[in-house]
């Protein structure tokens, strides 16, 4: 059974100022808030146990709304991320949690038009490795993107100014149980985070990595234009539970 984390931390300064006050995760996609998108996304693809890592600011908000997670059919656990420092060590706070099983994070901020029960069953099966989630994008600068040798794909590189693909690789990802190891022995990057992004370049120097296509629609609604889109989306899609 693979255990889920749902990264909520970091300030969303990217909407400021109204992100000040209220947190990025509240804010609304057609009728729910956008923390909403994550949970359910794991949920569908079998998910039942589901830690939320959320900054200090807001977690008394998150549980009031979400609470034990009885309205998602799920059991919620939380905890806190003091200082956002990037998205590997938000999942390395999900160790004792993980009881040595798999994991699959997702970030708080991203909606997924696409399902994915059969890639979860599969990637359950798999005795070792990751799988991250990849999607066309016109905008792949503001990503991880995959760079690619013939039809493999050799790395990811974060926020490339010359992306190599237009394949960004989402914010969904699977993970063996390794992947603390992989965490607790990664750098800080020149922007003074730990990067997902040297975690899923080390299970791809492996050979372990396994790629997902998204086929519907996909957006991370960390910025105005982006949670905008997300709205129009949404609507477009009927998205619903
Ligand atoms: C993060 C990851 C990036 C990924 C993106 C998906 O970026 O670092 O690789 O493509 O999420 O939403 P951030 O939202 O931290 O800028």
């Amino acid at each position: 059974m693979i255990k889920g984390v749902v990264l909520a931390g970091g300030k969303g300064t990217r909407l400021w100022p109204v992100t000040k006050v209220a947190g990025k995760h509240f804010l609304p996609v057609g009728d729910k808030p956008i923390i909403y998108y994550p949970i359910l996304t794991l949920k569908k693809a079998g998910v039942k146990d589901i830690l939320i890592v959320c900054g200090p600011e807001h977690t008394e908000q998150y549980v009031r709304l979400l609470g034990s997670g009885e309205e998602f059919g799920v059991n919620l656990y939380y905890t806190i991320q003091v200082e956002p420092v990037g998205i590997a060590h938000g999942l390395g706070l999900a160790k004792s949690f993980s009881d040595g099983k798999k994991v699959a994070l997702i970030l708080g901020d991203n909606i997924f038009g696409d399902e994915f029960s059969k890639a979860f069953a599969d990637f359950d099966r798999k005795d070792r490795g990751a799988a991250v989630v990849l999607k066309r994008v016109p905008d792949p600068h503001r990503f991880g993107v995959a760079k690619f040798n013939g039809r493999k794909v050799e790395r990811v590189i974060e926020k490339p100014k010359r992306p190599p693909s237009d394949l960004a690789v989402t914010g969904l990802y699977l993970y063996d149980n390794r992947v603390f190891d992989v965490i607790k022995n990664l750098k800080p990057s020149a922007r003074g985070e730990y990067e997902i992004t040297d975690v899923n370049n080390y299970y791809i120097n492996e050979g372990t990595m396994d790629f997902i296509r998204a086929k519907k629609f996909w957006i991370d609604a960390g910025t105005f234009e982006s949670l905008h889109r997300a709205n129009l989306l949404v609507r477009k899609h009927h998205y619903s539970k």
